[in-house]
Protein backbone atom coordinates (compact mmCIF):
# COMPACT_ATOMS: atom_id res chain seq x y z
CA UNK A 1 0.00 0.00 0.00
CA UNK A 2 1.42 3.82 -0.54
CA UNK A 3 -0.18 7.11 -1.02
CA UNK A 4 0.90 8.08 -4.91
CA UNK A 5 -2.67 8.16 -6.75
CA UNK A 6 -4.39 9.76 -9.62
CA UNK A 7 -6.37 13.03 -8.58
CA UNK A 8 -8.56 14.22 -11.53
CA UNK A 9 -6.06 12.44 -14.12
CA UNK A 10 -2.98 14.16 -12.39
CA UNK A 11 -0.31 11.92 -10.10
CA UNK A 12 -0.20 13.02 -6.63
CA UNK A 13 1.81 12.02 -3.62
CA UNK A 14 -1.16 12.38 -0.66
CA UNK A 15 -2.29 15.81 -1.24
CA UNK A 16 0.52 17.00 -3.55
CA UNK A 17 0.62 17.48 -7.15
CA UNK A 18 3.99 15.32 -8.73
CA UNK A 19 3.73 18.17 -11.72
CA UNK A 20 4.04 21.00 -8.68
CA UNK A 21 6.88 19.60 -7.03
CA UNK A 22 8.75 19.45 -10.99
CA UNK A 23 7.99 22.54 -11.26
CA UNK A 24 8.98 24.19 -8.38
CA UNK A 25 12.07 21.98 -7.41
CA UNK A 26 12.88 20.05 -11.18
CA UNK A 27 13.51 17.50 -12.55
CA UNK A 28 14.67 14.37 -11.65
CA UNK A 29 13.15 14.47 -8.06
CA UNK A 30 12.84 11.89 -5.30
CA UNK A 31 9.89 12.17 -3.98
CA UNK A 32 8.61 10.57 -0.44
CA UNK A 33 5.75 9.83 1.15
CA UNK A 34 5.58 10.71 5.13
CA UNK A 35 2.53 8.84 5.31
CA UNK A 36 3.71 5.62 3.81
CA UNK A 37 6.98 5.53 5.93
CA UNK A 38 4.47 6.19 8.93
CA UNK A 39 2.33 2.64 7.76
CA UNK A 40 4.88 0.59 7.03
CA UNK A 41 6.85 0.93 10.02
CA UNK A 42 3.76 1.20 12.31
CA UNK A 43 2.38 -2.14 10.92
CA UNK A 44 5.80 -3.87 10.90
CA UNK A 45 6.43 -2.93 14.38
CA UNK A 46 3.24 -3.92 15.81
CA UNK A 47 3.50 -7.42 13.86
CA UNK A 48 6.76 -8.08 15.53
CA UNK A 49 5.74 -6.98 18.87
CA UNK A 50 3.29 -9.32 18.81
CA UNK A 51 5.24 -12.21 17.51
CA UNK A 52 8.18 -11.74 20.10
CA UNK A 53 8.38 -13.85 22.85
CA UNK A 54 6.93 -11.65 25.89
CA UNK A 55 6.81 -9.02 22.97
CA UNK A 56 10.04 -7.97 23.01
CA UNK A 57 11.06 -6.85 19.34
CA UNK A 58 13.40 -3.92 18.40
CA UNK A 59 13.12 -2.94 14.86
CA UNK A 60 16.06 -1.29 13.39
CA UNK A 61 15.79 0.20 10.66
CA UNK A 62 18.50 -0.21 7.95
CA UNK A 63 19.43 3.20 6.71
CA UNK A 64 21.32 1.61 3.78
CA UNK A 65 18.05 1.97 2.22
CA UNK A 66 17.73 4.86 2.27
CA UNK A 67 19.18 7.50 4.50
CA UNK A 68 17.37 11.10 3.55
CA UNK A 69 17.62 13.22 6.41
CA UNK A 70 13.84 13.70 6.27
CA UNK A 71 12.82 10.02 6.23
CA UNK A 72 15.21 9.43 9.11
CA UNK A 73 13.79 11.79 11.31
CA UNK A 74 10.33 10.72 10.26
CA UNK A 75 11.36 7.24 11.33
CA UNK A 76 13.61 8.44 14.44
CA UNK A 77 9.81 10.24 15.48
CA UNK A 78 8.00 6.87 15.57
CA UNK A 79 10.43 5.39 17.85
CA UNK A 80 12.60 3.37 15.26
CA UNK A 81 16.17 2.56 15.93
CA UNK A 82 18.65 2.52 13.30
CA UNK A 83 20.78 -0.18 11.42
CA UNK A 84 24.31 1.40 10.41
CA UNK A 85 27.21 0.10 8.28
CA UNK A 86 29.32 2.52 8.28
CA UNK A 87 30.62 5.61 10.63
CA UNK A 88 29.15 8.30 8.20
CA UNK A 89 25.48 6.25 8.70
CA UNK A 90 26.23 6.15 12.79
CA UNK A 91 26.71 9.70 12.58
CA UNK A 92 23.60 10.70 10.45
CA UNK A 93 21.81 8.62 12.56
CA UNK A 94 22.46 10.73 15.58
CA UNK A 95 22.27 13.89 13.46
CA UNK A 96 18.34 12.61 12.61
CA UNK A 97 17.55 11.84 16.01
CA UNK A 98 18.38 8.11 16.90
CA UNK A 99 19.48 7.40 20.40
CA UNK A 100 22.68 5.91 20.52
CA UNK A 101 20.69 2.81 22.37
CA UNK A 102 18.94 2.41 19.61
CA UNK A 103 21.90 2.20 17.07
CA UNK A 104 23.10 -1.33 15.84
CA UNK A 105 26.17 -1.88 13.80
CA UNK A 106 26.33 -4.30 11.11
CA UNK A 107 29.13 -4.54 8.49
CA UNK A 108 31.24 -6.81 6.80
CA UNK A 109 34.12 -4.77 7.11
CA UNK A 110 33.73 -2.23 9.55
CA UNK A 111 37.14 -0.45 10.31
CA UNK A 112 39.29 0.24 14.29
CA UNK A 113 38.54 3.92 14.00
CA UNK A 114 34.53 2.65 12.69
CA UNK A 115 34.93 0.41 15.86
CA UNK A 116 36.37 3.36 18.25
CA UNK A 117 34.07 5.98 17.35
CA UNK A 118 30.64 3.05 17.67
CA UNK A 119 31.78 2.35 20.76
CA UNK A 120 32.28 6.11 22.33
CA UNK A 121 29.22 6.78 20.80
CA UNK A 122 27.41 4.48 23.19
CA UNK A 123 26.27 2.06 20.47
CA UNK A 124 23.57 -0.68 21.80
CA UNK A 125 24.94 -3.17 19.87
CA UNK A 126 27.66 -4.32 17.26
CA UNK A 127 26.60 -7.03 15.01
CA UNK A 128 30.70 -9.00 14.89
CA UNK A 129 31.50 -10.84 12.03
CA UNK A 130 34.70 -11.70 11.77
CA UNK A 131 37.25 -13.55 15.21
CA UNK A 132 39.50 -10.54 14.06
CA UNK A 133 36.83 -8.25 14.82
CA UNK A 134 35.65 -9.47 17.95
CA UNK A 135 39.87 -8.85 19.01
CA UNK A 136 39.95 -5.54 17.76
CA UNK A 137 36.00 -4.64 19.45
CA UNK A 138 37.64 -5.97 22.93
CA UNK A 139 40.87 -4.19 22.60
CA UNK A 140 39.47 -1.05 21.53
CA UNK A 141 36.85 -1.10 24.43
CA UNK A 142 39.32 -2.09 27.03
CA UNK A 143 41.10 0.83 26.20
CA UNK A 144 38.12 2.84 26.78
CA UNK A 145 37.43 1.44 29.57
CA UNK A 146 33.84 0.19 28.25
CA UNK A 147 32.72 -3.28 27.99
CA UNK A 148 30.65 -3.20 24.43
CA UNK A 149 28.02 -5.23 23.73
CA UNK A 150 27.84 -7.09 20.93
CA UNK A 151 26.27 -10.26 19.08
CA UNK A 152 27.97 -12.71 16.68
CA UNK A 153 26.55 -12.53 13.08
CA UNK A 154 26.63 -16.18 11.91
CA UNK A 155 25.96 -17.85 8.27
CA UNK A 156 23.41 -19.89 8.16
CA UNK A 157 24.23 -21.49 5.31
CA UNK A 158 20.75 -20.21 3.65
CA UNK A 159 20.81 -17.57 1.12
CA UNK A 160 17.50 -15.89 -0.08
CA UNK A 161 17.34 -13.08 -2.09
CA UNK A 162 15.58 -11.30 -5.16
CA UNK A 163 18.81 -11.44 -7.50
CA UNK A 164 22.26 -13.36 -6.45
CA UNK A 165 24.06 -9.66 -5.94
CA UNK A 166 21.34 -9.13 -2.84
CA UNK A 167 22.19 -12.67 -1.37
CA UNK A 168 24.00 -12.99 1.94
CA UNK A 169 23.01 -16.07 4.33
CA UNK A 170 24.95 -18.74 1.62
CA UNK A 171 28.34 -19.98 2.96
CA UNK A 172 29.87 -19.07 -0.40
CA UNK A 173 29.25 -15.25 0.59
CA UNK A 174 31.03 -13.17 2.59
CA UNK A 175 28.78 -12.43 5.63
CA UNK A 176 29.35 -14.02 9.05
CA UNK A 177 31.17 -16.16 10.79
CA UNK A 178 29.86 -20.32 10.58
CA UNK A 179 27.81 -22.27 13.21
CA UNK A 180 30.65 -24.27 14.05
CA UNK A 181 32.78 -21.42 15.01
CA UNK A 182 30.55 -19.90 17.07
CA UNK A 183 30.85 -21.91 20.17
CA UNK A 184 34.45 -21.14 20.06
CA UNK A 185 33.97 -17.45 19.73
CA UNK A 186 31.84 -17.23 22.93
CA UNK A 187 34.18 -19.38 24.90
CA UNK A 188 37.08 -17.03 24.01
CA UNK A 189 34.85 -13.84 24.31
CA UNK A 190 34.26 -14.61 27.60
CA UNK A 191 37.95 -13.70 29.03
CA UNK A 192 37.65 -10.61 27.19
CA UNK A 193 36.98 -7.36 29.32
CA UNK A 194 36.03 -5.17 26.31
CA UNK A 195 33.35 -6.47 25.12
CA UNK A 196 30.17 -8.48 26.07
CA UNK A 197 28.47 -10.99 23.94
CA UNK A 198 24.58 -10.96 23.95
CA UNK A 199 23.73 -13.16 21.60
CA UNK A 200 22.94 -13.47 17.79
CA UNK A 201 22.60 -11.86 14.48
CA UNK A 202 22.07 -12.91 10.72
CA UNK A 203 20.66 -11.71 7.47
CA UNK A 204 20.18 -13.97 5.02
CA UNK A 205 19.51 -11.83 1.63
CA UNK A 206 16.78 -9.16 0.73
CA UNK A 207 14.02 -8.69 -2.00
CA UNK A 208 12.67 -11.96 -0.29
CA UNK A 209 8.83 -12.51 -0.81
CA UNK A 210 8.28 -15.91 0.78
CA UNK A 211 8.93 -17.41 4.30
CA UNK A 212 10.04 -20.27 3.96
CA UNK A 213 13.95 -19.64 3.63
CA UNK A 214 13.65 -16.86 6.77
CA UNK A 215 11.97 -20.11 8.44
CA UNK A 216 14.77 -22.57 7.38
CA UNK A 217 17.41 -19.98 8.68
CA UNK A 218 15.64 -18.76 12.47
CA UNK A 219 15.01 -23.02 13.01
CA UNK A 220 18.98 -23.43 12.60
CA UNK A 221 19.44 -20.35 14.69
CA UNK A 222 17.03 -21.32 17.80
CA UNK A 223 19.25 -24.81 17.89
CA UNK A 224 22.04 -22.88 17.88
CA UNK A 225 20.84 -20.69 20.67
CA UNK A 226 19.57 -24.21 22.97
CA UNK A 227 23.36 -25.76 21.94
CA UNK A 228 24.85 -22.38 23.16
CA UNK A 229 22.99 -22.21 26.33
CA UNK A 230 23.65 -25.73 26.94
CA UNK A 231 27.48 -24.88 26.66
CA UNK A 232 27.00 -22.50 29.45
CA UNK A 233 26.54 -19.41 27.06
CA UNK A 234 24.48 -16.39 27.45
CA UNK A 235 21.81 -15.68 24.39
CA UNK A 236 20.09 -12.57 25.36
CA UNK A 237 19.15 -11.36 21.96
CA UNK A 238 18.32 -12.54 18.48
CA UNK A 239 18.69 -9.98 15.64
CA UNK A 240 17.13 -11.59 12.65
CA UNK A 241 18.06 -9.27 10.26
CA UNK A 242 16.16 -7.74 7.85
CA UNK A 243 15.18 -8.44 3.57
CA UNK A 244 10.95 -9.20 3.46
CA UNK A 245 10.48 -7.97 0.40
CA UNK A 246 7.86 -5.59 -1.13
CA UNK A 247 5.66 -5.78 -4.36
CA UNK A 248 7.55 -4.20 -7.10
CA UNK A 249 4.61 -4.56 -9.47
CA UNK A 250 2.03 -2.54 -8.72
CA UNK A 251 -1.34 -2.46 -11.03
CA UNK A 252 -3.35 0.87 -10.17
CA UNK A 253 -5.93 -0.42 -8.81
CA UNK A 254 -4.37 -3.02 -6.71
CA UNK A 255 -3.92 -2.80 -3.18
CA UNK A 256 -0.82 -4.83 -1.89
CA UNK A 257 -2.30 -5.41 2.15
CA UNK A 258 0.53 -6.76 5.16
CA UNK A 259 0.03 -9.85 4.22
CA UNK A 260 3.50 -10.98 3.76
CA UNK A 261 4.26 -9.20 6.70
CA UNK A 262 1.71 -11.22 8.97
CA UNK A 263 2.51 -14.23 7.59
CA UNK A 264 6.56 -13.64 8.28
CA UNK A 265 5.24 -12.16 11.73
CA UNK A 266 3.31 -15.55 12.11
CA UNK A 267 6.36 -17.92 11.18
CA UNK A 268 8.32 -16.13 13.51
CA UNK A 269 6.16 -16.15 16.80
CA UNK A 270 6.16 -19.88 15.78
CA UNK A 271 9.39 -20.47 15.43
CA UNK A 272 10.78 -18.76 18.64
CA UNK A 273 7.73 -19.32 20.71
CA UNK A 274 9.00 -19.99 24.33
CA UNK A 275 12.08 -19.09 24.07
CA UNK A 276 13.42 -16.49 26.59
CA UNK A 277 14.93 -14.04 23.97
CA UNK A 278 14.87 -10.31 22.77
CA UNK A 279 14.26 -10.12 18.78
CA UNK A 280 15.94 -7.17 16.86
CA UNK A 281 14.79 -6.60 13.31
CA UNK A 282 16.82 -4.94 10.54
CA UNK A 283 13.78 -4.23 7.87
CA UNK A 284 14.96 -1.49 5.11
CA UNK A 285 13.17 -2.03 1.91
CA UNK A 286 9.72 -2.86 3.42
CA UNK A 287 9.80 0.56 5.06
CA UNK A 288 10.69 3.26 2.50
CA UNK A 289 10.46 0.67 -1.04
CA UNK A 290 7.14 1.73 -1.71
CA UNK A 291 6.81 4.91 -0.12
CA UNK A 292 9.47 7.18 -2.80
CA UNK A 293 9.39 7.51 -6.87
CA UNK A 294 12.19 8.94 -8.99
CA UNK A 295 10.12 11.78 -10.90
CA UNK A 296 11.87 12.11 -14.46
CA UNK A 297 10.69 14.27 -17.62
CA UNK A 298 11.26 12.79 -21.61
CA UNK A 299 14.13 14.59 -22.83
CA UNK A 300 13.40 13.36 -26.53
CA UNK A 301 11.88 10.51 -28.53
CA UNK A 302 14.56 8.47 -30.75
CA UNK A 303 12.60 6.25 -33.38
CA UNK A 304 14.82 3.39 -34.76
CA UNK A 305 13.38 0.88 -36.84
CA UNK A 306 13.03 -1.99 -34.37
CA UNK A 307 12.45 0.07 -31.15
CA UNK A 308 11.41 3.49 -29.42
CA UNK A 309 13.60 5.00 -27.35
CA UNK A 310 12.15 7.38 -24.80
CA UNK A 311 14.78 9.19 -23.36
CA UNK A 312 14.54 10.56 -20.11
CA UNK A 313 16.40 12.94 -17.90
CA UNK A 314 17.20 10.37 -14.91
CA UNK A 315 19.81 7.87 -15.52
CA UNK A 316 21.89 5.11 -13.84
CA UNK A 317 23.26 7.00 -11.67
CA UNK A 318 20.32 8.57 -10.32
CA UNK A 319 18.98 5.10 -10.05
CA UNK A 320 20.73 2.38 -10.44
CA UNK A 321 18.70 -0.71 -9.81
CA UNK A 322 17.70 -1.58 -13.33
CA UNK A 323 21.18 -1.84 -14.25
CA UNK A 324 22.72 -3.50 -11.90
CA UNK A 325 19.99 -6.09 -10.87
CA UNK A 326 18.04 -6.09 -14.42
CA UNK A 327 15.13 -4.62 -11.18
CA UNK A 328 11.94 -3.53 -12.30
CA UNK A 329 10.20 -0.28 -11.84
CA UNK A 330 6.50 0.22 -12.39
CA UNK A 331 6.21 3.45 -14.89
CA UNK A 332 3.37 6.07 -14.03
CA UNK A 333 3.22 9.18 -16.07
CA UNK A 334 2.17 11.75 -14.25
CA UNK A 335 -1.13 12.93 -16.21
CA UNK A 336 -3.01 10.31 -16.52
CA UNK A 337 -3.88 8.37 -19.78
CA UNK A 338 -7.13 7.63 -21.58
CA UNK A 339 -8.41 3.74 -21.00
CA UNK A 340 -8.52 3.63 -24.70
CA UNK A 341 -5.16 6.21 -24.95
CA UNK A 342 -2.73 4.72 -28.10
CA UNK A 343 0.31 2.65 -26.55
CA UNK A 344 4.01 1.99 -27.57
CA UNK A 345 6.79 -0.25 -26.53
CA UNK A 346 9.69 2.29 -25.23
CA UNK A 347 13.04 1.29 -24.02
CA UNK A 348 13.19 3.94 -21.84
CA UNK A 349 16.61 5.22 -21.13
CA UNK A 350 19.23 7.63 -19.83
CA UNK A 351 21.57 10.26 -21.32
CA UNK A 352 24.58 8.50 -19.61
CA UNK A 353 27.12 7.34 -22.14
CA UNK A 354 27.07 3.82 -21.91
CA UNK A 355 23.79 1.09 -22.94
CA UNK A 356 23.59 0.29 -19.69
CA UNK A 357 22.15 3.32 -18.84
CA UNK A 358 18.70 0.92 -19.92
CA UNK A 359 15.86 1.54 -17.55
CA UNK A 360 13.66 -0.73 -18.78
CA UNK A 361 13.13 -2.42 -23.02
CA UNK A 362 9.96 -2.98 -24.32
CA UNK A 363 8.07 -0.95 -21.81
CA UNK A 364 4.16 -0.52 -23.35
CA UNK A 365 3.31 2.70 -22.48
CA UNK A 366 0.83 5.33 -23.24
CA UNK A 367 1.91 7.60 -26.27
CA UNK A 368 4.92 10.20 -24.35
CA UNK A 369 6.03 13.01 -25.60
CA UNK A 370 9.19 15.44 -24.92
CA UNK A 371 8.58 17.44 -21.51
CA UNK A 372 5.75 14.91 -20.42
CA UNK A 373 6.51 13.88 -17.10
CA UNK A 374 6.82 10.24 -15.75
CA UNK A 375 7.71 8.14 -12.30
CA UNK A 376 9.68 5.42 -11.38
CA UNK A 377 7.43 3.65 -8.52
CA UNK A 378 8.80 1.97 -5.37
CA UNK A 379 12.23 4.09 -6.10
CA UNK A 380 11.94 4.58 -1.89
CA UNK A 381 14.54 1.78 -1.17
CA UNK A 382 18.32 1.93 -2.74
CA UNK A 383 17.23 4.72 -4.95
CA UNK A 384 19.08 7.90 -3.89
CA UNK A 385 20.95 5.98 -1.26
CA UNK A 386 22.96 4.28 -4.20
CA UNK A 387 23.63 7.36 -6.47
CA UNK A 388 26.34 8.47 -7.45
CA UNK A 389 27.87 11.66 -9.87
CA UNK A 390 28.65 9.50 -12.71
CA UNK A 391 29.22 11.19 -15.98
CA UNK A 392 30.13 14.85 -13.74
CA UNK A 393 25.55 14.68 -12.83
CA UNK A 394 24.25 16.34 -10.15
CA UNK A 395 22.93 14.39 -7.12
CA UNK A 396 18.99 14.63 -7.42
CA UNK A 397 17.03 16.42 -5.19
CA UNK A 398 14.98 14.74 -2.73
CA UNK A 399 11.29 15.92 -1.39
CA UNK A 400 9.69 14.25 1.38
CA UNK A 401 5.06 15.50 1.31
CA UNK A 402 2.91 14.82 4.80
CA UNK A 403 -0.17 15.74 3.62
CA UNK A 404 -0.80 19.06 1.33
CA UNK A 405 2.92 20.05 2.36
CA UNK A 406 5.93 18.87 1.17
CA UNK A 407 9.77 19.97 1.85
CA UNK A 408 13.03 19.69 0.04
CA UNK A 409 15.12 17.91 2.51
CA UNK A 410 18.13 17.67 -0.12
CA UNK A 411 18.35 19.79 -2.96
CA UNK A 412 20.03 18.97 -5.81
CA UNK A 413 23.63 19.26 -5.82
CA UNK A 414 25.13 22.48 -7.42
CA UNK A 415 27.92 22.66 -9.98
CA UNK A 416 30.20 24.49 -6.78
CA UNK A 417 29.76 21.35 -4.76
CA UNK A 418 30.14 18.76 -7.94
CA UNK A 419 33.83 20.32 -8.79
CA UNK A 420 34.56 22.34 -5.74
CA UNK A 421 36.38 19.02 -3.65
CA UNK A 422 38.67 18.60 -6.68
CA UNK A 423 42.16 19.64 -6.49
CA UNK A 424 44.84 20.28 -9.05
CA UNK A 425 48.28 18.10 -8.12
CA UNK A 426 50.86 20.96 -7.29
CA UNK A 427 52.68 20.08 -10.61
CA UNK A 428 49.88 21.11 -12.51
CA UNK A 429 48.00 23.79 -10.57
N1 LIG B 1 20.56 -5.94 7.56
C1 LIG B 1 21.68 -6.22 6.88
C2 LIG B 1 22.83 -6.78 7.60
C3 LIG B 1 21.75 -5.97 5.51
O1 LIG B 1 22.86 -6.25 4.83
C4 LIG B 1 20.62 -5.43 4.83
C5 LIG B 1 20.66 -5.14 3.40
C6 LIG B 1 19.47 -5.14 5.58
C7 LIG B 1 19.48 -5.41 6.94
C8 LIG B 1 18.23 -4.57 4.97
O2 LIG B 1 17.69 -5.42 4.01
P1 LIG B 1 16.25 -5.10 3.37
O3 LIG B 1 15.24 -5.23 4.48
O4 LIG B 1 16.28 -3.72 2.82
O5 LIG B 1 16.09 -6.12 2.31
N2 LIG B 1 20.82 -2.62 -3.14
C9 LIG B 1 20.01 -3.81 -3.19
C10 LIG B 1 19.69 -4.35 -1.82
C11 LIG B 1 20.91 -4.59 -0.96
C12 LIG B 1 20.61 -5.07 0.43
C13 LIG B 1 21.84 -5.03 1.28
N3 LIG B 1 21.64 -5.41 2.64
C14 LIG B 1 18.77 -3.53 -4.02
O6 LIG B 1 18.63 -2.41 -4.52
O7 LIG B 1 17.94 -4.41 -4.24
Amino acid sequence: MHHFAYRNGSLFAEEVALSRIAAEVGTPVYVYSSATIERHYRLYEAAMKSAAPAGKAHVFYAMKANGNLGVLKTLAALGAGADTVSEGEIRKALAAGFPPEKIVFSGVGKSESELRFAIQAGIYQVNIETERELDLLSRIGAELGKRQEAVFRVNPDIGAGGHAKITTGSSENKFGVSFEEVGRLYARAANMSGVRIMGLALHIGSQIRETASFEAAYTKMVALVGSLRGEGHRVDRLDLGGGLGIPYEMPKDFDHGPELIDAYAAMVGRVTRGLDVELGFEPGRMIVGNAGVLLTRVLHLNPRPTKQFLVVDAAMNDLVRPAMYEAYHEIWPVTEADADAATVAYDVVGPICESGDTFTSGRVLPTLKPDDLIAFMTAGAYGASMSSTYNQRLLVAEVLVKGAEYAVTRPRQSYEELLGTDRAPPWLA
